[in-house]
């Protein structure tokens, strides 16, 4: 029933999910800088470094990745700001059980600098969302997403600041629907078993 939660820097997504009290077995980063790997190691997770600088090609790193993640027998592989583009095999290895979060309202601004470029394009509306990982980057069936009104005093800093805050709501949310086997997918739609609501809207500062 456990998580293997995947990081490249602060880690506060993976923070959020152990907050949540949900069951993650290790945690592991491709970068042995990244901040959420201490955070992680004073809860007493274990965590580990898959450098992919240390590897050869991108089939090596990913061999190395998928051989620690296979060694927890997770039922589910998390991405929390794992900085990596995974390979097509990497991801149907994975197929069903591989999550991520992005910081836009999908399939909106997809890539990198989400929260710049909806500032800059003038969006009312921006959000994340929590997905499952298909061999498109950024696409994938919608679990849930997190909606804010962007308010005319609003910068790239202080979208990216409240986007973040829904992103520790929503995630431990749809990983625990996710353990629960609350999650139906049928064509690319998912659906949560009871009347659970997919989205949040926040009005908050
Ligand atoms: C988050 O904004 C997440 O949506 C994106 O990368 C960022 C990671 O932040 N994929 P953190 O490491 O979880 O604090």
């Amino acid at each position: 029933m456990s998580i293997v939660v995947l990081i490249s820097g602060r880690g506060s997504n993976m923070q959020a999910i152990l907050e949540a009290g949900l069951p993650v077995a290790a945690v592991i980063s491709n970068r042995p800088d990244a901040g959420g790997l201490a955070l992680a190691a004073q809860r007493g997770v274990a965590t580990r470094v898959i450098a992919h600088r240390d590897y050869e090609s991108r089939e090596a790193f990913e061999a190395a990745l998928a051989a620690e993640i296979d060694r927890h027998a997770p039922r589910l592989v998390a991405l929390a700001g794992f900085m990596r583009v995974l390979s097509a095999e990497f991801v149907a290895r994975y197929a069903g059980r591989l999550v991520n979060i992005h910081p836009s309202l999908l399939p909106a601004f997809q890539g990198l600098d989400t929260h710049e470029r909806a500032f800059a394009g003038g969006v009312k509306l921006h959000g994340c969302t929590v997905h499952f990982v298909t061999t498109e980057l950024d696409r994938g069936p919608i679990i849930i997403q997190a909606a804010l009104m962007v308010r005319p005093q609003d910068s790239a800093d202080t979208l990216a600041a409240r986007v973040l805050a829904l992103e520790h709501l929503v995630y431990p949310r749809a990983i625990r629907w996710f353990l629960d086997g609350s999650l139906v997918v049928e064509n690319g739609v998912v659906r949560v078993k009871g009347s659970y609501a997919q989205l949040v809207y926040s009005d908050r500062d």
